[in-house]
């Protein structure tokens, strides 16, 4: 995959919340094209393996109970330096640390139900963007 593509999920809490709109806009605003995105929801299967680098973590199996409780929204976006912009886009992890402005902030209402995700490193970028849409001819 080009270095110029990241990940992204809005999670069931954005979803609940009827977040999908506002956040679609800021993101495409900020200079991001839509690539691939679908409504889907992740099996306790699938949150396992998408957060097994957490496994060993004490909020493991909150995060595992969270994603799976409802649709999310999986997309791949492209932007000059995707997986960074992005980061500074969705804010720190913690809403009450992430910057005015960013989609955290807006609408994350805790560390652990923080509304989006966004991959870490180009190589993660690629490895959720199969996960979530294998069989892709993009991919
Ligand atoms: P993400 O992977 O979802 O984009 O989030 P992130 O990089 O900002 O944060 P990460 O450390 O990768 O954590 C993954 C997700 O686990 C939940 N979490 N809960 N209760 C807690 O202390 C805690 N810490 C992390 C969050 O949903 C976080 O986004
Ligand atoms: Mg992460």
């Amino acid at each position: 995959m080009a270095t110029n593509r990241t990940f992204t999920m809005l999670k069931p809490d954005a979803v609940e919340k009827g977040h999908i709109g506002a956040i679609l806009e800021k993101i495409t605003a900020s200079g991001f094209r839509i690539v691939a995105m679908k409504l889907t929801q992740m099996t306790a299967a699938d949150a396992k393996e998408f957060y097994a680098i957490h496994k060993e973590r004490p909020f493991f199996g909150e995060l595992v109970e969270y994603m799976t409780r409802g649709p999310i929204v999986a997309a791949v976006l492209e932007k000059d330096n995707a997986v960074e912009d992005f980061r500074t886009l969705i804010g720190a992890t913690n809403p009450a640390d992430a910057a005015e402005g960013t989609i955290r902030k807006l609408y994350a209402a805790s560390i652990g139900e923080n509304a989006v995700h966004g991959s870490d490193s180009d190589e993660n970028a690629a490895i959720e963007s199969a996960f979530h849409f294998a069989g892709r001819e993009m991919f």
